[in-house]
């Protein structure tokens, strides 16, 4: 399947899609959503996909922003009655239930370091700069800056980076917990390629559910996230691949998983 702003290739059992409007350092306009709705349901879909990575073109940027140009004539009404932006967080995040990597190779500003923390954890290059630099549009995060981002690194940065709309390099970002790991720029496409695999290799209903688990603890309370982590638990030992992980474990060999 090819499309007009995105690359995908299968690289075995990982997906691996590429924003690909370099000459807009991969600015995110209507397209785009259409486009990774579309990429991220056959990957949903493919059970032969266990983890996708997302990634920008070029060395320069993840993404930098909203596209700014679609966006500037457009009168408000349209925003409201089209919800616009809703589509990332029901068709991208929601959709998708299998694990995803955010591989950020430079600028992930405003959309873009929406987009990235929409992934269930962020690989970072040296280069790499988040932002939510929106007020200086005259406007605030509209794709889940505001709450992911404070969910991710706290009151006082998220406020420190939304109302200065300064960037943050990659060093800080780390300390921030905003990416999980930092590397040079030319490991990151092996890098995250590599950690894409080890999940595509665990056993399928595992990975979901690991996935799924780690995301209550953003929507519930402690007590009933704990209740609920036992009974996903409980609900994993019924499955063939927990009897086959148990016993490859004790006969000293690797698992081979089905998905049931
Ligand atoms: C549209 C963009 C763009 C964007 C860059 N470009 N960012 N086009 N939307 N968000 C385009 C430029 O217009 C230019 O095309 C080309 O990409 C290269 O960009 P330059 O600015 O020439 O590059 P450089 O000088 O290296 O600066 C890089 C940059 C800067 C610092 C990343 O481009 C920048 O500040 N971009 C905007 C970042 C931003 O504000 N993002 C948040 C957007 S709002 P041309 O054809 O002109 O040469 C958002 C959420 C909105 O994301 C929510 C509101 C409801």
């Amino acid at each position: 399947m090819s499309y007009e702003t995105i690359l995908v290739e299968k690289k075995d059992n990982v997906t691996l899609i590429t924003l690909n409007r370099p000459q807009a350092l991969n600015a995110l306009n209507s397209q785009v959503l259409a486009d990774l709705i579309d990429a991220f349901a056959a990957f949903e879909a493919d059970a032969t996909q266990g983890c996708a990575v997302l990634t920008g073109s070029g060395e320069k940027a993840f993404a930098a922003g909203a596209d700014i140009k679609e966006m500037s004539d457009k009168p408000s009404a349209e925003f409201y009655s089209q919800d616009f932006f809703a589509g990332w967080t029901s068709h991208v995040v929601k959709a998708t239930r299998k694990p995803w990597i955010a591989a950020v190779n430079g600028f992930a500003l405003g959309g873009g370091c929406e987009l990235a923390m929409m992934a269930d954890f962020i690989i970072a290059s040296e280069n790499a700069k988040f932002g939510q630099p929106e007020i200086k549009l005259g406007v605030a995060p509209g794709m889940g800056g505001s709450q992911r981002l404070t969910r991710a690194v706290g009151k006082s940065k998220a406020m420190d980076m939304c109302l200065t709309g300064r960037m943050m390099d990659a060093a800080e970002a780390e300390r921030s917990g905003l990416v999980s790991r930092v590397v040079p720029l030319d490991q990151l496409l092996d890098e995250a390629l590599k950690a894409a695999s080890a999940i595509a290799g665990m056993p399928p209903l595992a990975a979901m559910m690991n996935k799924e688990m780690v995301n209550i603890a953003f929507e519930t309370t402690l007590d009933a996230g704990l209740v609920m982590e036992r009974r996903m638990f409980q609900v994993l030992t019924a499955t063939e691949d927990k009897a086959e992980g148990m016993a490859a474990f004790v006969e000293k060999r690797p698992g081979v998983w089905k998905g049931k």
